[in-house]
Order: structure tokens, then sequence, then C-alpha cells
């Protein structure tokens, strides 16, 4: 039984009546990591994997909402007159709505029943797919139609101004604009994106390590205050630059050597992405794949060296890769500090690839890994 009608029972069996269901994805990034937020380019890909929220109306001014994953229910009111989040899974849904109003959208109450297949906490983007689905059905319930990049800016400012992450517009833009099967190459500037199918012979095949950074928040705050340190640095010589986007390699070895040396490294991370992010999207359009691995590892290297936001659990993940037959490559993927990596592998070693590393990551850690895999059609 599909997602869908399992939802319509229960969430009849609440609250008496059918709902109507929305749909988001969850995403893997494929490259382009940190770079949101400086302006730059990515490359994610929507999931088959997707948030879903069956609501119905109101005629109060009320949200109840009950998570089928976490067994839990919350109620808000509309007219709170100043609504707090309370780092739960509820404020994504609260938050919604809180910036919906404040942008002069006036939402009517409604009862919320969401189901997510997004693994959570795995940098796979739930929390993006739960803001989206849910912005999607306060909007239709009040007859408004937003545009789909507005949903996403709308999505990421309750994410920074309600959950209290600063994080940029990949994960809610690919849950509003992206299908399975391709990457989005997005300019995170212009906010123009092209589409890009993935090869039929390939597969993605993600693996989560299982450990969920408890200090990712508060590490990801502050990755992003030290890529603005380098911007006022830069700006210092280069009046021009008012992003990391802004800065060339040549310069950043020529004007940032008197950064504080975290501060540099962080800044040569972005820079260099960005310069991957570009040559891979070339790589996948002649075919490259072999060149298109090699900027993924590259791309690891980079956030375990320069950024910073590896672990030991994803190192051991794209070490025990890069050794297997069939694979061009790998990285961690997302907000790092645990989560996922993901991995471009030749179709017909996609299996065996899997079960190989499921098992070696095991015997070197002890920890379970889920594995997913996406093929293209
Ligand atoms: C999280 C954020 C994104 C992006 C990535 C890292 O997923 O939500 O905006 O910054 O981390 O690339």
């Amino acid at each position: 039984m599909s997602h869908d009608a399992e939802l319509v029972r229960a969430f009849r069996a609440r609250w008496g009546e059918t709902p109507v269901v929305f749909r988001a994805p969850g995403r893997v990034n494929l490259i382009g990591e940190f770079t949101d937020y400086n302006d730059g380019f990515v490359m994610p890909a929507a999931l088959t994997l997707s948030t879903w929220v069956a609501a119905g109306k109101r005629p109060d001014r009320v949200l109840t909402v009950h998570s089928e994953n976490f067994g839990e229910s919350r109620e808000f009111t509309l007219d709170e007159p100043s609504p707090q989040g309370s780092q739960h899974w509820s404020d994504y849904v609260y938050g919604v709505a809180v910036i919906l109003q404040r942008a002069g959208y006036r939402l009517g109450g409604a009862n919320l029943l969401i189901c997510g297949e997004v693994p959570i906490g795995a940098g796979l983007s739930s929390s993006a797919a739960l803001e989206v689905a849910t912005a999607m059905a306060f909007l239709d319930f009040a007859g408004i139609t937003v545009a789909p990049t507005e949903i996403a800016k709308l999505c990421q400012r309750a994410e920074n101004e309600f959950v209290g992450v600063q994080c940029g517009i990949m994960d809610q833009f690919v849950a509003c604009h992206g299908s399975p099967g391709e990457a989005l190459m997005l300019d995170c500037r212009s906010l123009a994106f092209r589409r890009a199918r993935l090869p039929a012979g390939i597969g993605l095949v993600i693996c989560n390590t299982m450990v969920h950074h408890e200090l990712a928040r508060g590490e990801y705050n502050q990755r992003r205050a030290d890529c603005s340190a380098g911007v006022r640095h830069m700006a210092r010589v280069l009046p021009h630059v008012t992003a990391l986007r802004d800065v060339t390699r040549s310069e950043l070895e020529k004007y940032g050597r008197t950064m504080d040396a975290t501060v540099y490294r962080r800044c040569r991370h972005v820079v260099s992405e960005n310069e991957r992010v570009e040559q891979a999207f070339t790589a996948l359009q002649d075919g490259a794949l072999d060149r298109f691995g090699d900027l993924m590892r590259a791309s690891h290297y980079s956030l375990r060296d320069d950024f910073e936001v590896s672990c030991p659990e994803l190192d051991i993940l794209v070490d025990i890769a890069s050794d297997l037959p069939g694979v061009y490559g790998s990285r961690m993927t997302g907000g790092g500090f645990g989560g996922c990596t993901v991995s471009l592998v030749q179709k017909e070693y996609a299996d065996t690839f899997s079960n190989t590393l499921q098992r070696r990551y095991r015997e070197s850690t002890g920890r379970d890994p889920t594995m997913y895999r996406q093929f293209p059609s």
C-alpha cells in the first residue's frame, strides 16, 4: 500500500475526515558543500524518499501536529504574540507557519499528520522536506499561490529565524524544484539553475554512518561565522567581494595569508569547492564519470582537512569505498559531523558495492549502517 493511502487512513482514524496529502523529497548533495551560504554553486539531487504531510482544515486558529515518526503531538495557536522555537521537531512546522504569517500570508488552523521516509538527522534534508511539504499545505489551504523558489526562501527563513540554524538555500530549493534521477546545478546567488539527467548506467549508494553529532548546529553556525570573517578580510583589499563566491584561488593565496589560519582554511575549502562544482557539472554533461568521482573525493578531503566537518566514521566509509570495484567516487554529503556518504558507482556493481561497504563498515566501527540505493531510470 502506498504511503499516501496509509497516511490517509491514519488521518481519518485520528480526525474522522479525509485529508489532502502534500509531499516533498529529501536530497543528496552530489558536490558543493557549504557553498550555498557563500553565494556559490551546489549540485544536489532529489531522493525518491519523501516527507508526507496529510492535512485537514480547522475552523479555528489552532495547529495540531502529529508525527508518526516520533509518535508525538503538539498544538499551537496562530495568534501567539511572540512565538518561540523549543528545539523540538515541531519547530519546523510551527516555524513555517510563523514565517508565512510574518511574510503577510493569513493562514487558517489545520490538523497535520506527518510521516517521513527521509531518515532524520542523517544529512539528507528531512527537515527541509518537512518545511516545504508543510508550507505547501498551509498555502494551499489559504488559497494562495506562491512560486516554488519563494516557498524555498520562506522555508529557509523559517530555519534561520525560528529554528536558529543559519543554513543556506540548497535543501529547501531542491525540495521545491528537484526530481529524482536528475541533479540541479544551482547558482545560490542568482538562484538560476540547470538540470542534468544522471546517466542510466549509474547508481547512487548512500550509507548512513548512524552517527548523529550533538554539536552540529553550533558548529554549523560557527563555520558560517568563519566564512563571514574571511569575506570581511578579503573585502578590505578587494572591495567588490561581498561573498566568498567573489574570491578566486589566486586572490585568496595572495591576500588571505594574513587571515587567522583557521579562517583561511575555511575559505580555501569554499573557494576550491566552487571550482569543483563547476568542473563536476561539465564532467557530468560530458559523461566523464571518473573525473566526476575524482572531484567528489577531492571535495571530501577538503571538507575533512580544511572545513573540518567530517568525522572518523565518514572518513572510514570514504576510505573503504575508494578501494571497491565499480566506484567512481565517494564523499560525505550534507552538514557533516555524522550522517551519510554518497558514492557514485556503476549500476551493475551497486549491490556488491553496497553489501561490502556495509559489512566492512560494521567490522571497523561496530555500527550497523543503513544503506539507500538510488537508480536513475
Ligand atoms: C545543510 C544546510 C545547507 C548546506 C549544507 C552544507 O544541509 O541546510 O544549507 O549549507 O548543510 O552544504
